[in-house]
Order: structure tokens, then sequence, then C-alpha cells
């Protein structure tokens, strides 16, 4: 027998405020039809004011143990992958603990930027599968509107806010692929490729920053990578893109998920698409995508589903699993 990481629930929370493109007309040079064509972005929420990274998760991971049907005291790990905690420290998790009133266990923040909640989800697993945790909440939450300069056309108009959630379970599987849960992850970074995706404050300049892109070249490491980890997981398993239900992808921009789609020779039917609503979420994207495609029908149990994202860092992986 094996133990496996098995979804037992799922939830999103997205801030009340939509923000269409054409909001972004009268701040910059640019236009809807730009915007549409060149990302596959039609409009994002932003977190209204004072409404913090912490607020988004708690309510993502209210959702998602509603849908599990549990109470927190259940609970025995948060894990919230994060580029956008309320402070340095202490972590948005632990934030997220206290709010939930959970007074035990443990609760940490994993930040790979929007290869989060990949990182995050296989950090969890590893907790679950290694018996330090029966029960964890993996949670991915951003505020990335509060990175945004808003004098930069090229970024300002991609990034969105938003939280989403997962409940895993320690069940004891089979051992092969038939099994639900957690059943492969790759996951790689490459420092070299520091300037590429950034935000240009912290302890050195005492600022927050702002977000920092070479747009073009992320897209071309994007293109290249994520169809890349993604056979890797599969390749774990035995497995190719005709066996995959759902590919779930960072929700960075159509052209890279249609093109990943491609080179994994998975239809778009079998892709499910958020980036025209949320925009690039970071952490918070596949979670969302997660929670929608199953609340829309396409995400059903037994299916399975092949999570992909890269970002800053850089940082990219991939996890396989069944519902
Ligand atoms: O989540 C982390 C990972 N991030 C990503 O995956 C993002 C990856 N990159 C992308 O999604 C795309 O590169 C972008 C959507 C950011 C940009 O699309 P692109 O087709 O690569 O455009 P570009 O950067 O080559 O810019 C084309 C033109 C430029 O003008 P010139 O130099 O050709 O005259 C830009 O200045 O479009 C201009 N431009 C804009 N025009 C109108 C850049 N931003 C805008 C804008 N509105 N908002």
């Amino acid at each position: 027998m094996t133990l496996r990481a098995v979804v037992r629930g799922v939830g999103h929370y997205l801030p009340e405020r939509v923000v269409p493109n054409s909001e972004f007309e009268t701040l910059v040079d640019t236009s809807d039809e730009w915007i549409r064509s060149r990302s596959g972005i039609e409009r994002r929420h932003f977190a209204a004011e004072g409404e913090m990274t912490s607020d988004l998760a708690c309510k993502a991971a209210e959702a998602a143990l509603a849908n599990a049907g549990m109470t927190v005291d259940q609970i025995d790990a948060i894990v919230v992958a994060t580029s956008t905690p309320d402070l340095t420290f202490p972590s948005v998790a632990t934030m997220v603990q206290a709010r939930l009133g959970m007074v035990k266990g443990f609760a940490f923040d994993v930040q790979a930027v929007c290869a989060g909640f990949v990182f995050a989800l296989s950090n969890a697993n590893a907790l679950i599968v290694s018996g330090q945790a029966k029960r964890a909440l993996v949670i991915g939450a951003e505020t990335f509107s509060r990175l945004m300069d808003w004098t930069d056309r090229s970024t300002c108009v991609l990034f969105g806010d938003g939280a989403g959630a997962l409940v895993l379970e320690a069940v004891e599987g089979k051992g092969d692929a038939s099994d639900r849960g957690i059943l492969a992850t790759d996951l790689n970074s490459d420092g070299r490729f520091r300037d590429l995706l950034y935000v240009d404050g912290g302890t050195s300049t005492g600022t927050t920053g702002h977000l920092r892109m070479e747009g073009k070249e992320v897209f071309r490491h994007a293109v290249e990578k994520l169809a890349e980890t993604a056979h890797a997981s599969l390749d774990k398993l035995g497995l190719t893109g005709e066996d995959v239900d759902w590919i779930v992808p960072h929700q960075a921009n159509i052209r890279i998920i249609e093109s990943t789609a491609k080179r994994m020779k998975v239809p778009m039917e079998r892709v499910v698409v958020t980036v025209q609503d949320h925009g690039n979420t970071s952490a918070a994207s596949i979670p969302l995508a997660m929670s929608v495609g199953r609340a829309r029908g396409q995400i059903k149990e037994g299916d399975l589903l092949v999570a992909e994202a890269i970002g800053g860092g850089l940082a990219w992986g991939s996890v396989v699993l069944r519902w």
C-alpha cells in the first residue's frame, strides 16, 4: 500500500472589484484589443483597499473546507504559496491558521512566484506521504495589484488578485497510476534567469518595489519549459498527454496555454482556461482554475490532471494528480 495525498475539497475567492481592460485605456497607452489579442485577458479582480492576501487566503480556505465537509480542527498543516505576503513575516499561513481558529499543527509559506502552487502542492504531498501530516490545506493567494508600476503598460495590464485552496487527505492507494491523489511531481529552477522577472524591492531597498518583466524572454522560456516539465511528470508514470483528462495550466497568457497544450498533443477542449476572467494571479491561478473547473463541471472525480507553471526565478514545475 502507498500513502496518497487525495483532494477532498476545493474552493476559491475573488475580490469584488472587477476591472475590465477598458479601465487601462485611460491609465496607459494601451487598448482592450491589444490586451485581449496578446494575452487573452479580458478582465481581472483587484483587492479593495485594506484587503490583504491573508484575507483572500482565509476565504478560499473556508470555501475548500466547506467543500470537503471538514472543520479546521481536522487539519494539521497549512501551506500557503504567495509572493505578496501582508508582511515580510510572519507567514500568511500562520495568519490564516490563527484566523481559522486552528491551534495545533503547523503552517508556513512557500515562495516560488507563479510556480508557487506547484511547489506548495509538492511540499504538502511530501508531508503527507512521509506521515508528517494527515490533512493539509494548500492555498495559493496573491495581491499582485500591490506590485504594479501603473506607468508600465507592458506589465500592469496582465496581473490580478485572488486565491484558491485545496484540502488534501492521506489515503492508502494501490501504488499505481489508477490511484486517486498526487501521483507525480517535477520541480525545477534556474537562478541565472533572475533578471527576467523580479520585484525591485525588499530588504535591499526598504521598499515593497514593483514587478519588472522581460515579457518576450519569459514567454520563450514558458513555451519550452512548461511542456517539458509536464512530460517529465507524466514520464514518471509511463503516461502521455493522451492519458490526460485536463491540463490545468498557470493562467498567464492564452498563447502560452495553447502552445503548451499543442506540444502535449492535448486538444484545447481538455484545458481549463480562466485567464480571460482572472488575468495572471501568480500562485493563485492554478487552484483558482481547479475550483472554477470543478464548479463548471469540467473536472470530475477520477479525472487525471496535469498542473504546470513557470514564474520568477526562474522556477517551474508540474504535478500530476487524479482528482
Ligand atoms: O506568470 C509568470 C510568467 N509570465 C508570463 O508568462 C508572461 C510571458 N509573456 C507574455 O505573456 C507576453 O510576452 C506579453 C503579453 C507580456 C507581451 O506580448 P508580446 O507579444 O511578447 O509583446 P511584446 O512584449 O513583444 O510587445 C510588442 C509591442 C511592443 O511595441 P514595439 O516595441 O513593437 O513598438 C510593446 O511596446 O507591444 C507593445 N506593448 C503594448 N502595446 C499596447 C507592450 N505592452 C503593451 C500594452 N498595450 N499593454
